[in-house]
């Protein structure tokens, strides 16, 4: 252990801690611009400088090491000073431009400037080029770029992508794909977490408001809202609730006032894939155990889930040799938005094309998946809008709702109800207990043998989690499967997909379903979640998820009786014609340009 003094107060701390972990040790907080906790790599903003005795210079709080005896100041009139310089100097290269910045009262250099009390810059010079890249799914404005380089750490670090780095020198500097390319143009999967973490308007959703806010005041138009399980849990944070609060009902009221049309539900379109992909993995399995050589093509194991478009992208990217491991399944809400232009058009008199779906998502790479050639049905796209929770948010706010005191509504039938199942789509390990929930049963006449059915190896936000569960009993037409012990694996985050699509490509991979969600801790943590800092707020977010879950008497997907009802009135049965017309769809190889190979 190391023993320091920091503004008077004695502190022990591991060797090896920064200044930075050895204050927060003692409640003090040292401001900083660029600082990621556990994967902090550059010390670019120098915000965090502190004073510490028999030392000439000022020394960066984040990078420098404790050692014995060091007597530390972080608040001196030297330091605020020093601040102050530094904080002019990154605003002398900014467009202060902050009323039609949508990052206004969100943005982190703005409140840098209210704590430092720095009124105006004093600096004027040279300015850093103006570039504004719009891809689908991500905006980037290198006018409001500081350079902290947190998007490259996400990226290349967390993610393990790579799409973006600091390129060029001085002025010239600026954090872009290699060759200045745009970001549509490479490998990017899309997830947006550099958004999350931006702390300036640089780095944000490309909006998709405008064209809701018109389909409203369309009256042609019939404007289908869906909300997906993980916006349910983070929503309330924009509005100063306790991370981690659920606020369904709240949500629904104020998507009815907003004015939509149908208020659907996401979640039934999660039980949707759970009978469409359960059905498709027993088939595999099948194939796969009976060991007729008609159906060996069907018999590509380990089935991955294909709910999460960033995953998707990446893995058109990365492995491209792999894609027949994916399920065909498409997302749950673009199932939504093909069932909403068929079906629901069909009962509601509605011509397809005057249907305008908007899905409210926790994800900035669903921005992207909606304009694939793919995801359109007879000439009419799958969902129109995408929205992220943040934007979600400011339309509450633009049509100034009081969002904390709504009472609690319900969402529209027939495509508003899901179960619990649906409810942990949102969170890492969910998709798989759901989907387990309904194949055990299907399987064996009983109830998954787990404690209130979580798959507890599953639970939790471990970044690659795997089960075993043997079949020991069957129904009598899944015999073939007596004995057998069916393994899975749970990853969240690019870099454990790619872990475990390794094992795969080389023909070793043990497990027979597996997981993929883009983003580290599932949809809860997505690329268009509010922007949070509060320490373990992504377990508070899916326990918000495992919490809506529990309270529900209905917990598994073929529990659903609304979507029993549309497969006995419409749909057929799964994996059935209709449902492949509708809810499966193919993906592409693509090379490093986003072009298709
Ligand atoms: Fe230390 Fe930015 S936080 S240099």
């Amino acid at each position: 252990m190391i023993h320091v003094t920091i503004n008077g107060k004695p502190v022990e701390v591991s060797e090896g801690s920064t200044i930075m972990e050895a204050a927060e040790t003692v409640g003090i907080r040292i401001p900083s611009l660029c600082h990621m906790k556990n994967v902090h790599q550059y010390g670019s903003c120098r915000i965090c400088v502190v004073e510490v005795e028999g030392m000439k210079n000022l020394q960066a709080s984040c990078m420098a090491k404790v050692r014995e005896g060091m007597v530390i100041r972080t608040h001196s009139p030297k330091v605020l000073a020093a601040r102050k310089v530094l904080y002019e100097l990154l605003l002398s290269n900014h467009p202060k431009d902050c009323l039609n910045c949508s990052r206004n009262t969100n943005c982190e250099l703005q409140e840098l400037g209210y704590e430092l009390g720095v009124g105006e810059s004093r600096f004027e010079g040279a300015m850093t080029k103006p570039m504004v890249d719009i891809s689908p799914s991500i905006t980037r404005d290198t006018s409001k770029c500081v350079l902290c380089r947190r998007c490259v750490t996400v990226c290349t670090q967390i993610q393990k992508v790579g799409a973006i780095q600091a390129q060029n020198r001085g002025f010239d500097t600026v954090v872009s794909p290699a060759m200045g390319l745009p970001l549509n143009s490479t490998a990017c999967a899309m997830c947006g977490q550099c958004t999350v973490v931006c702390p300036t308007g640089a780095l944000k959703e490309t909006d998709g408001l405008a064209p809701v806010w018109r389909a409203l005041a369309d009256p042609e138009k019939r404007v289908v809202v869906q909300v997906a399980p993980a916006v349910r849990a983070a929503l309330g944070e924009e509005f100063g609730l306790p991370v981690g609060t659920p606020v369904t009902g709240k949500m629904a009221t104020a998507l009815h006032e907003i004015g939509f049309d149908d208020v659907f539900d996401t979640l039934f379109s999660a039980d949707l894939t759970i009978l469409e992909e359960g059905t498709e993995l027993l088939g595999r399995l099948n194939a796969a155990l009976k060991g007729d050589e008609s159906q060996k093509e069907k018999a590509v194991l380990p089935m991955i889930t294909s709910c999460s478009p960033g995953w998707i992208k990446h893995i058109e990217h990365q492995f491209p040799e792999e894609l027949d491991h994916l399920s065909t399944c498409k997302s749950p809400h673009t199932m939504l938005g093909a069932v909403v232009k068929s079906f629901y058009a069909e009962r509601t008199a509605t011509a397809p094309e005057n249907m305008f779906v908007v899905s409210v998502m926790p994800c900035t790479a669903k921005k992207y998946e909606i304009q694939r050639p793919e995801m359109e049905v007879d000439g009419n796209r799958d969902v129109d809008a995408v929205l992220t929770t943040r934007e979600l948010a400011r339309m509450i706010k633009t049509a100034g709702i009081d969002f904390v005191n709504l009472p609690e509504g319900e969402f529209d039938a027939p495509l508003g109800l899901g179960t619990g199942a649906a409810d942990i789509f949102g969170v890492t390990g969910g998709v798989m207990e759901a989907a387990l929930r309904t194949v055990y049963e299907v399987v064996t006449g009983k109830e998954l043998p787990f404690d209130k059915l979580h798959v507890a190896p599953i639970v939790g936000l471990e970044q690659v989690k795997t089960a075993s569960i043997t079949i020991e009993d069957t129904l009598p037409a899944y015999e073939h499967l007596k004995g057998v012990t069916v393994n899975v694996a749970v990853t969240s985050g690019l870099e454990g997909a790619s872990m475990l699509m390794d094992e795969v490509a080389a023909g070793t991979s043990p497990y027979h379903f597996i997981e993929v969600m883009g983003c580290p801790g599932g949809c809860i943590n997505g690329g268009g979640q509010p922007r949070c800092t509060e320490e373990n707020y992504r377990e508070k977010r899916s326990n918000a998820l495992y919490s809506e879950d529990e309270r529900k008497v209905l917990r598994k997907s073929h529990e659903n009786p609304d979507l029993m009802k549309l497969y006995s009135e419409y749909l057929g049965e799964p994996n059935g014609h209709l449902s492949h017309h509708l809810l499966h769809t193919h993906y592409v190889k693509r090379g490093k340009y986003n072009q298709l190979v």
